[in-house]
């Protein structure tokens, strides 16, 4: 039987709840699959962080490179400023794993309500691939004369070849599996670059060259779109289906998957992964710490209970993490009103509950 040792990190607001229901899913799994969990649970974020002054420790980051995953909640405060948890937590450990990769699917279930007009899960149904260790994240720059009038910030946005190559290697070897041709739900795989080649000429340049070249010699059976990425906000909603895998850089990843997450019915519902294919990857939902439904039994966990699928989807529990995806959208299709917390006509629990017995049957 196959064993996974998984770092559990429930995190800070509703991420403990959403959590709790993402692993009573996966336990209903391995009962059902044959398969095995061992879960290690870390205290990390910022009601630790209130009390300890420690965020993710050097130590810490080299234990979590034992896991076979690592499985989180949310992380969050609102006592705390930003720039801290996310850079002393969250993104140390997704820099520190070198997750190069983003994933982060937007699919309409059946039953969810999108705010789109016309548009149901046959149109909104693709995957974004988020680069997720470089750009402007990697932190490079400064202030100087700072509180002056005189002030200069820079925030430089770093991309080397190294980094754009293998995100886009990703990114086409995940068109060839997982697109709409290999999915049976369309004619061609497709790959969309969302970049900005008009005015951020350097680094978009960059990553056009690379992936004209890339395709060209690797992936002749991908087809290629490129779209800029103000263009792309209008094409997600005017027409999400001209979209199949998309491969973008960190932070305009960052910002359309948000956007995305909106039109699959919102964060609610929203999975995601931070994936090493070498490594260690990290699932989470995309959805923050939403502090004022904690404690609630409100919020929704389907988003966290598909980032677990995902999980054992990387994991190759490919059978599991289908069965998940489909016992949620026998959820969103037969029993939840809204995905919006407190409206769901559920609570979190049941929810977690109906997903477990569905995959249990
Ligand atoms: C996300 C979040 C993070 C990001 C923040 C919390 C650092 O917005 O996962 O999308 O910008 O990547
Ligand atoms: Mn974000």
């Amino acid at each position: 039987m196959n064993t996974y040792k998984i770092a559990v990190i429930p995190g800070d607001g509703t991420g403990p709840e959403v959590t709790a229901e993402a692993v009573k899913v996966l336990n209903a799994a391995e009962d059902k699959f044959g398969f095995k969990f061992e879960k290690t649970e870390y205290d990390l974020g910022g009601t630790r962080y209130l009390k300890t002054g420690e965020t993710l420790s050097d130590e810490t980051l080299e234990e979590l490179r034992g896991y076979d995953s690592i499985l989180l909640g949310a992380i969050g405060h609102p006592d705390i400023k930003p720039g801290i948890l996310e850079k002393g937590v969250l993104l140390k450990a997704r820099f520190g794993l070198d997750q190069y990769i983003n994933l982060r699917p937007v699919k309409l279930f059946p039953g969810v309500e999108t705010p789109i007009k016309g548009k149901g899960p046959k149109e909104i149904d693709y995957v974004v691939v988020r680069e997720n260790t470089g750009g402007v994240y990697t932190g490079v720059g400064g202030n100087s004369q700072m509180g002056t009038a005189n002030e200069v910030a820079v925030q430089s946005n770093v991309y080397t070849r190294f980094q754009v190559e293998r995100c886009l290697r990703f990114a086409f070897d995940y068109a060839r599996k997982y697109g709409k041709k290999a999915r049976g739900a369309g004619e061609d795989n497709t790959l969309t670059l969302v970049g900005k080649t008009n005015v951020l000429t350097y680094v978009w340049g960059l990553w056009e060259r690379a992936f004209n070249e890339i395709g060209d010699a690797e992936y002749p059976d991908i087809k290629r779109a490129y779209c800029h990425v103000d263009a792309a906000c209008i094409y997600m909603i005017q027409c999400p289906e001209m979209f199949d895998i998309v491969v973008t850089g960190n932070m305009f990843g960052d910002i359309i998957t948000d956007l995305g997450a909106i039109t699959q019915g919102g964060l609610g519902i929203a999975a995601g992964g931070n994936i090493n294919p070498e490594g260690v990857s990290m699932f989470e939902p995309i959805g923050g710490t939403a502090p004022s439904f904690t404690g609630l039994n409100q919020i929704n966990p389907l988003a966290a209970i598909l980032s677990g699928a995902m999980m054992i989807q990387t994991l190759g529990e490919t059978e599991a993490a289908e069965a998940i995806e489909n016992a949620v959208r026998w959820a969103t299709a037969n029993k939840l009103k809204s995905m919006a917390a407190a409206q769901m006509g559920y609570s979190t629990t049941e929810v977690g509950d109906m997903v477990a017995e569905r995959i249990k049957n």
